[in-house]
């Protein structure tokens, strides 16, 4: 009976060494340990051994079978590995070093036409500044002339937090800070306060072809000892020809805002129609694009900055809607979009 032993464990090492693969692999498991398999034959002939044999044939048997289990285990691993191993090899080769085929991003036409506004100004010697789009109603109200149940507030809904807070309905809201900031420049060394500053606005407002409710403005202001409305005009009329690099139709007409005295609207013949009128321009031909006008006395003195001694100018130009009149864009929400097929025809070459 011990050679039985012997004689399956020598067949078993002689088709392990055959094996090629992990189903060959199992079909040799099941015909060894299998309910059917040899060792478990063995183990079912026990019955038929005299009693005295039956211990020592047992754990012959036992040994045998944990010895094929161990080495069927092994194998196990070792073509595993083997398989890793050939799909690796059957891997295309990669050269880290080669540069993805993925399309270069662009600009945001906002970003564009912003970045050619701030080019502009500083040519002409004014600051860019930034600031936040949470802000408190002192900044975006109070600070510019809009005490709290001014009628002008009806003008201006927008998003508020519940910590009282808000999200800024116009650039303006950044003025009071710019003046402090450089009043003592002015004061002290006599240099003019030139500085603009673009930034994200938001409003509480139903949307149409050329309102949003979250859009760009770009503030700007001048404070100096006797600045004028020449000097508004003068720096408005630079800024359109250098943006549109043509002849724009404009005109100036009164507007009211609480933070300016004289106010102006300043208005775009709409370059989508030709001025004929077109829902890009509430079909009146002309488009809202920057109400300006001389920084009100009490704006300025709550900036730190005595009106009596200096004046200046303050504009919002409408960031976003100027970015639709030089990109022939007839509807203000297709700049939220988010469609990349939109906005690629803008890219440049930065
Ligand atoms: C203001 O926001 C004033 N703070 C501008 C100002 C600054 C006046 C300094 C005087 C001195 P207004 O609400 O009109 O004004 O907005 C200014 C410009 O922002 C508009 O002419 C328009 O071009 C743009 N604008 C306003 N609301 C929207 C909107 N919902 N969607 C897109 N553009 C808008």
């Amino acid at each position: 009976m011990d050679n039985k032993i012997v004689d399956l464990k020598a067949q078993f090492e002689q088709e392990l060494s055959n094996i090629q693969n992990l189903a060959e692999l199992d079909g040799v498991r099941v015909a060894y340990l299998g309910k059917k398999g040899s060792v478990t034959d063995l183990l079912k002939g026990m019955k038929d051994l005299p009693n005295d044999q039956k211990k020592a044939f047992g754990q012959a048997v036992n040994e045998l079978k944990g010895y094929v289990a161990n080495k069927i285990s092994e194998k196990t691993t070792e073509l595993k590995e083997l398989e890793i191993q050939k799909e690796i090899e059957a891997m295309p080769e990669f050269d880290i070093s080669v540069p993805a085929n993925l399309s270069r991003g662009s600009y945001h036409p906002i970003t564009l036409v912003q970045r050619e506004c701030e080019n502009i100004f500083k040519s002409m010697g004014f600051t860019v500044e930034d600031y936040p789009e949470v802000v408190t109603d002192y900044e975006c109200f109070e600070a510019v002339n809009v005490p709290k149940d001014h009628p002008a507030r009806d003008m201006q809904d927008t998003y508020y937090l519940t910590n009282g807070q808000l999200l800024k309905s116009q650039t303006s809201a950044a003025q009071n800070a710019i003046l402090r900031k450089y009043k003592d420049d002015l004061v002290n060394n006599g240099k003019p306060i030139r500085a603009i500053f673009p930034g994200r606005c938001f409003r509480n407002e139903a949307t149409d072809a050329c309102h949003e409710n979250t859009f760009f403005q770009m503030e700007g202001v001048m404070v100096d000892k006797d600045i004028s409305i020449s000097n508004l005009i003068y720096f408005m009329k630079t800024m359109l020809s250098e943006v549109f690099q043509k002849d724009i139709k404009v005109r100036l007409r009164p507007g009211f805002f609480p933070f300016v005295e004289p106010g102006f609207e300043l208005d775009i013949s709409c370059l989508i129609c030709g001025g004929e009128g077109c829902p890009s321009c509430k079909h009146s031909g002309w488009l809202e694009l920057c109400p300006c006008g001389m920084i009100h006395p009490q704006v300025l003195r709550e900036g730190g900055i005595d009106p009596e001694e200096y004046t200046g100018f303050a504009f919002g130009l409408g960031l976003t809607r100027l970015v639709m009149m030089k990109y022939g864009i007839k509807d203000i929400r297709d700049l939220n979009s988010g469609s990349l097929k939109a906005m690629a025809q803008f890219t440049d070459d930065e």
